[in-house]
């Protein structure tokens, strides 16, 4: 239901169109002059206004620029003479949202009030995302309203208010890292934030990067350096790629986490750690705990209280609201107004499989929103976008051959699962020749074997 204010002098069109309108659920106004349509503009506020060109005293165009002046995005529909183009033009120039024209046919009336009213709800609904109070959309902020995603917003509550350590897994673009600001921010908002990638640096520079060293340490160590622990103060250590950490230092870290205390590399002192430590990874370190490629007891020192979180693929409700929430920021940083995505894009979003999860989706709404002509985002904003995953028969064998569609794997599994699949391809053919369609060497073969714990049977010798 919308109000709907009517200025006509022609008092059978503007009864007709009060009694039209009103049965259709709108609240009706109605005004026979301009003067008393202004007046009844401004005292009833309503959301659209139909307004005849030719009125007795003043002219409808004036009665228009008047309204603008009140409402700069007032919706106006004029009511122009059939064969009056220069008006209808002149009305379009003037900003009215739309024109019908006289003698009124229903149709054409219905589609232009249904399209103004469209159009107002979006605009409304996006001046409400860009003047939310900013709060809601600082840096930081997480949406989301499937079942998982409460239930993490309940366990960042609880965490934000101890300084227990936390790990956080779940596949690249999920938000590990934006769950570590908040969790910082709500327990610790005036001590530092330090991320550290454990994956980005060497090992012997990554300790010294945790915890400093002293000058001439080694070789390049020319002057004393403090470490993130040291820097965080009583803030955050936000050590992103856990499972790529040698394990040398895994167990450097595991006294560190045991003692809460550490010495810089290359010092005597020791310096008591107060920064709360939350570890993120994208890979399942219980499976690296089984094959030996990460401590257990480091493992369960941070695994005290965990965050998992679902890919998006497996919480699709959240899209919309991501998709909102992010065209919103989106619209904010590049200065543009696209209200949405067209319902024909939501329903590929909704089926698409988002390996990269939410960051994939937040890139391809960036580049949809730099190159989009319309305020809505259509198929063609998106053309890298590809709908299915697997297209091709040959894709899809491989795909399913390898593991299910959905998942991620390691490379290492896709690599037990392809050696695997060429020994069962292949029952007759002798180790060489597996060596060659593996393109590896014999010892390398013969040792991929015992890392996958596989045996050869059969045939193949
Ligand atoms: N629930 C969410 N609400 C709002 N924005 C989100 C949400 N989840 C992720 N994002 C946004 O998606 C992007 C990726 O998130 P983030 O960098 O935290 O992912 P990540 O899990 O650390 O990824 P990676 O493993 O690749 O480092 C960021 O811009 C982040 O703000
Ligand atoms: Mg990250």
């Amino acid at each position: 239901m919308a109000k709907i204010l009517v200025i006509d002098d022609d008092t059978s069109i503007a009864e007709s169109l009060d009694l039209y309108l009103t049965e259709e659920g709108h609240q009706v106004f109605t005004a026979l002059t301009g003067t008393d349509g202004l007046n009844a503009y401004v005292k009833n506020n309503p959301d659209l206004v139909i307004l005849d060109i030719r009125l007795p005293d003043i002219d409808g165009f004036t009665v228009l620029e008047d309204l603008r002046e009140e409402d700069e995005n007032v919706k106006v529909i004029m009511i122009t003479a059939f064969h009056d183009m220069d008006s209808t033009i002149k009305a379009m120039k003037s900003g009215a949202f739309d024109y019908i024209h006289k003698p009124i046919n229903i149709e054409e009336l219905d589609m232009a009030i249904s399209k103004a009213l469209k159009s107002l709800e979006m605009e409304r609904k996006i001046s409400a995302l860009l003047n939310e109070p900013s709060r809601s959309f600082k840096v930081g902020d997480i949406v989301g309203n499937s079942k998982e995603m409460q239930e993490i917003f309940k366990t960042i509550g609880v965490v934000s208010q101890s300084r227990t350590t936390v790990l956080i897994e779940g596949e690249s673009g999920t938000g590990k890292e934006l769950i570590a600001k908040v969790i910082h921010s709500n327990t610790s908002p005036d001590e530092p934030y330090i991320a550290v990638n454990c994956s980005a640096i060497v090992e012997t520079l990554l300790e010294s990067e945790l915890f400093g060293h002293e000058k001439g340490s080694f070789t390049g160590a020319i002057t004393r350096k403090l470490g993130k622990f040291e820097l965080a103060r009583y803030g955050t250590v936000f050590l992103d790629e856990i499972s790529e950490m040698s394990l040398n230092l895994q167990a450097k870290l595991l006294r560190v986490l045991q003692e809460m205390e550490f010495e810089r590399v290359g010092g005597k002192d020791r310096i008591r750690v107060n920064a709360r430590i939350i570890a993120a990874t994208n890979k399942d370190l219980k499976t690296l705990v089984k094959e030996g490629k990460f401590r257990d007891d480091l493992y369960y020192r941070l695994n005290i209280v965990s965050i998992r979180i679902p890919p998006l693929r497996e919480r699709r409700e959240d899209i919309p609201l991501l998709v909102d929430y992010l065209l919103a920021k989106i619209n904010r940083d590049l200065h543009k107004r696209v209200i949405g995505v067209s319902d024909e894009m939501m329903e590929i979003f909704m089926k698409y499989r988002w390996p990269g999860n939410v960051r994939e989706l937040e890139n391809l709404l960036i580049r949809a929103v730099v190159v989009a002509k319309g305020q809505v985002l259509t198929r063609s904003d998106f053309p890298e976008l590809s709908e299915e995953a697997p297209k091709t028969e040959k894709e899809k064998d491989v795909v399913d051959d390898l593991g299910e569609p959905g998942r991620l794997y390691t490379l290492d599994e896709i690599e037990e699962r392809y050696i695997r699949k060429v020994l069962k391809e292949n029952p007759h053919k002798n180790k060489g020749e597996l060596c060659e369609i593996l393109g590896i060497s014999r010892p390398t073969f013969e040792r991929k074997l015992e890392k996958y714990g596989i045996e050869i049977g059969g045939h193949n010798t």
